[in-house]
C-alpha cells in the first residue's frame, strides 16, 4: 500500500497534484558563524535527504525589509518597506493596499492551494496603526500571526483576525512549540488530493532569546568564535559606522556578545524540534513524497565580528548569508548547490514548483524581481545561471539616542547602541551593493566579490574580493583596477537607478 501510494505520488507529482509546499522562516538565523550546527535533526531531515545551498543571500540585513521581499519576490526599492517602523512602511497601510495582496500566499491560493501562516510575520503586523489583528493579509486560509517582533512569552496571536493572547506559561505559550503544534495541526486535517502551503515562521533564534528549559543549560561554555579571524577586529578602512566602534571591546560587550551567541543556540534547539515535528507529522499522514520542505532565515547575524558587540544590517558575509536547505519530489539526495540565490527568489521559486513549471520567471514578466532555482534542483549544471545580485540596506537612526540608550555624548543619527552605547546603524548606514559570483562550467569560482555603495557624506566605498580575503580585512577601493571598479559601479546603478539621489 506504502508502495503504491509511493508510486502515485511520483506520478501525481507530474501529471496530477501540484505538490504539498512547507516553507520554515527563521529569525536571524546565520550560516557565517555557525548557526545551523545545533540544527542537528534539520540537517540531517532536509540536508542529506535534499539539497544546501551554499551560496544564499538576504537581499537586506533587516527583518521586516527582508520579510517583505520573501512575500514577494521584490527588492527593497519596489517593496519600498524601510525598516522595521510603520513609517518606514513595516506593515504600513501602503504595503497593505500596494504589495501585500500579491504576497506568494495569493499567488498560491487561486491555484487551489490551501495556504497556512504561523508565527512572526512583519515587526508591526497587529498594531493599531497597522490595522490591529483584525487585518488578515490576502492570501491566507488559516491565519496565525504573531502580533509585533519576535517574542516567546507574553505576546498575542491573530488567529484568523481574533486575538488570541499569551502569558508565559512553558506548556501552554511557548511560541516556537505552538508554532510547531499548529503546523503538525494543520498537516493532519489536510487530504491527499488537495495541495497546501505552509510558512512555518518561529522567533527563534531572534532576542529575546528564551529557551526551552530542558535546554536551558546547553552551551554553558561556549562563545563567539574566536578563530575565524572576525573576532574583536578593529576594520580601520570600513565605513564610519564600523570604524568608529570601540576596540579592543570591553568586557561588557565581550560578555553580551558571548551570551547572545550560546543563548541563540539554545533557542534554536526547539526549531530543530520543530523541524522534526513537522517532518513526522508529513510522514505519518503518508504526505512526505509530495511535499516540498524548505528551510532558511530572513537575513544572518554577528556577535563580536569587527568589534559590532550584536546585531545585524551589515554588508558583510555574516550578516547577508543564509542557509536554505530543500527537499522534496526530483531534490537530488545529500547534494550541494553552489550558484547564487537571494531572498528575492524565494517567492519566484515556489510559485513555479506549484506550477511544476520549470521555466525560470525573470524580472521582464515584472512580477518578480528574482528567478527560480527549481531547475538546479535535480544537480543541474547552469552555465547562464545569474552572475549579480543586490543587497540593499537603509539605515535606522534615532533623533536623540541620548534619551534611548542614556548615552551621553552620542549624536543624533545612530541606533543600535547596546550594549555599553556601542552603535550597530546609523542611518548613513545605508547601502547598495553588487555581490558578484561568477563560476565556470565545471563550478570553479573565479569571480567573488562584494562592491558597495554607501550614501554617506564620503560616498564611501568597500570592496572585498572573498576569494583572496574571505574573512573581508582588506577593503580593496583603493587598489581595485578601475575598469572593473566602473564596471561594479555600473552594475549598482543598473539595479538601483532611483535608489538613493546622486546615483
Ligand atoms: C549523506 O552524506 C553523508 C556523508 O556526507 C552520509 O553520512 C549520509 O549517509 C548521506 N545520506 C544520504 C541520505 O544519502
Ligand atoms: C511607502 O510605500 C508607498 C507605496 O507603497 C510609497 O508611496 C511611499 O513612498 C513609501 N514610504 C517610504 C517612506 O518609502
Ligand atoms: C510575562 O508578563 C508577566 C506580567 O507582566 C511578567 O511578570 C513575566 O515576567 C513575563 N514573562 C516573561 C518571560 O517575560
Ligand atoms: C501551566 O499550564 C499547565 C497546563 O494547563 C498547568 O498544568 C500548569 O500548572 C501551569 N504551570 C504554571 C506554572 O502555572
Ligand atoms: C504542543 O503540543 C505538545 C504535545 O501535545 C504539548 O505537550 C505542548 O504543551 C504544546 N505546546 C504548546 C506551546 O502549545
Ligand atoms: C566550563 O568551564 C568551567 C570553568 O570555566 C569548568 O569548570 C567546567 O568544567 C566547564 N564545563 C564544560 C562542560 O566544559
Ligand atoms: C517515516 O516513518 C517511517 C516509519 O513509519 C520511518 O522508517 C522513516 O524513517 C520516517 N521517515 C522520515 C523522513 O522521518
Ligand atoms: C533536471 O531536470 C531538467 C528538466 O526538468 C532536465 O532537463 C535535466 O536534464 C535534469 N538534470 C539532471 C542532472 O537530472
Ligand atoms: C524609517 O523610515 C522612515 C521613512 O524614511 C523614517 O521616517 C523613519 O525615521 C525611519 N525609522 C528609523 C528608526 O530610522
Ligand atoms: C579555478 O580558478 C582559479 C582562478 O580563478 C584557478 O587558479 C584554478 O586553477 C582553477 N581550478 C580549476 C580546477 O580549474
Ligand atoms: C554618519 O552619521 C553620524 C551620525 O549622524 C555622523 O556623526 C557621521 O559624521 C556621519 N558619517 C559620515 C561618513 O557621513
Amino acid at each position: 500500500m506504502k508502495t503504491l501510494r509511493i508510486l502515485l505520488a511520483l506520478i501525481c507529482s507530474v501529471q496530477c497534484k501540484s505538490p504539498n509546499i512547507v516553507f520554515i522562516l527563521t529569525d536571524d538565523l546565520d550560516v557565517a558563524m555557525g548557526g545551523m550546527t545545533p540544527l542537528e535533526k534539520t540537517r540531517r531531515l532536509l540536508g542529506d535527504a535534499g539539497a544546501t545551498f551554499t551560496n544564499v543571500f538576504a537581499s537586506t540585513p533587516i527583518c521586516c525589509p527582508s520579510r517583505s521581499t520573501i512575500l514577494t519576490g521584490r527588492y527593497q526599492h519596489n517593496t519600498k518597506v524601510l525598516n522595521n517602523t510603520i513609517d518606514g512602511n513595516c506593515s504600513s497601510p501602503a504595503w497593505q493596499q500596494n504589495m501585500e495582496p500579491s504576497s506568494i500566499g495569493a499567488k498560491l491560493q487561486p491555484l487551489g492551494y490551501k495556504t497556512f501562516y504561523a508565527g512572526k510575520y512583519l515587526n508591526m503586523y497587529g498594531f493599531k496603526k497597522a490595522g490591529g489583528v483584525e487585518h488578515v493579509p490576502k492570501g491566507w486560509d488559516s491565519w496565525n500571526a504573531l502580533v509585533g517582533n519576535s517574542r516567546y512569552y507574553n505576546y498575542s496571536i491573530s488567529r484568523n483576525g481574533k486575538e488570541e493572547k499569551h502569558g508565559d506559561n512553558f506548556t501552554l505559550d511557548y511560541l516556537t512549540n505552538l508554532v510547531a503544534n499548529d503546523s503538525v495541526n494543520f498537516i493532519n486535517a489536510m487530504k491527499p488530493d488537495s495541495p497546501f502551503f505552509m510558512i512555518v515562521a518561529p522567533p527563534a533564534p531572534h532576542e529575546p532569546w528564551d529557551s526551552d528549559p530542558k535546554y536551558a543549560d546547553l552551551y554553558k561554555n561556549l562563545t563567539a568564535p574566536r578563530d575565524n579571524k572576525q573576532w574583536n577586529i578593529h576594520r580601520a578602512d570600513a565605513h564610519w559606522v564600523v570604524r568608529n566602534v570601540p576596540n579592543p571591546m570591553s568586557q561588557k560587550s565581550t560578555d553580551w556578545s558571548d551570551n547572545a551567541f550560546r543563548s541563540r543556540w539554545r533557542c534554536l534547539k526547539s526549531v530543530d524540534d520543530l523541524v522534526e515535528s513537522i517532518m513526522n507529522a508529513l510522514n505519518e499522514t503518508d504526505l512526505l513524497d509530495d511535499t516540498y520542505i524548505m528551510f532558511s532565515s530572513d537575513h544572518g547575524y554577528h556577535t563580536g565580528q569587527f568589534s559590532l558587540p550584536y546585531d545585524k544590517r551589515q554588508p558583510y558575509e555574516f550578516d547577508l548569508r543564509i542557509p536554505l536547505l530543500i527537499r522534496g519530489p526530483g531534490v537530488k539526495p545529500n547534494s550541494t548547490i553552489e550558484y547564487t540565490v537571494s531572498t528575492v527568489d524565494f517567492a519566484p521559486t515556489i510559485l513555479d514548483l506549484a506550477k511544476q513549471n520549470t521555466k525560470k520567471l525573470f524580472v521582464e514578466d515584472g512580477e518578480f524581481d528574482g528567478m527560480s532555482f527549481s531547475p538546479l534542483l535535480n544537480g543541474s549544471v547552469d552555465t547562464s545561471w545569474r552572475q549579480n545580485i543586490l543587497i540593499e540596506y537603509h539605515g535606522e537612526g534615532l533623533n536623540d539616542p541620548a534619551t534611548v540608550y542614556g548615552c551621553p555624548g552620542l549624536g543624533p543619527g545612530v541606533s543600535e547602541c547596546v550594549p555599553d552605547c556601542v552603535c550597530d546603524d546609523a542611518s548613513n548606514n545605508t547601502f547598495a551593493c553588487v555581490r558578484r559570483q561568477i563560476f565556470t562550467e565545471n563550478l570553479n569560482m573565479t569571480d567573488d566579490l562584494v562592491y558597495c555603495e554607501f550614501q554617506d557624506q564620503e560616498n564611501f566605498v568597500e570592496i572585498y574580493d572573498l576569494l583572496q580575503d574571505p574573512a573581508q580585512l582588506k577593503n580593496l577601493r583603493a587598489s581595485m583596477d578601475p575598469s572593473k571598479l566602473q564596471d561594479l559601479n555600473l552594475q549598482v546603478i543598473d539595479y538601483c537607478t532611483g535608489i538613493f539621489e546622486g546615483f
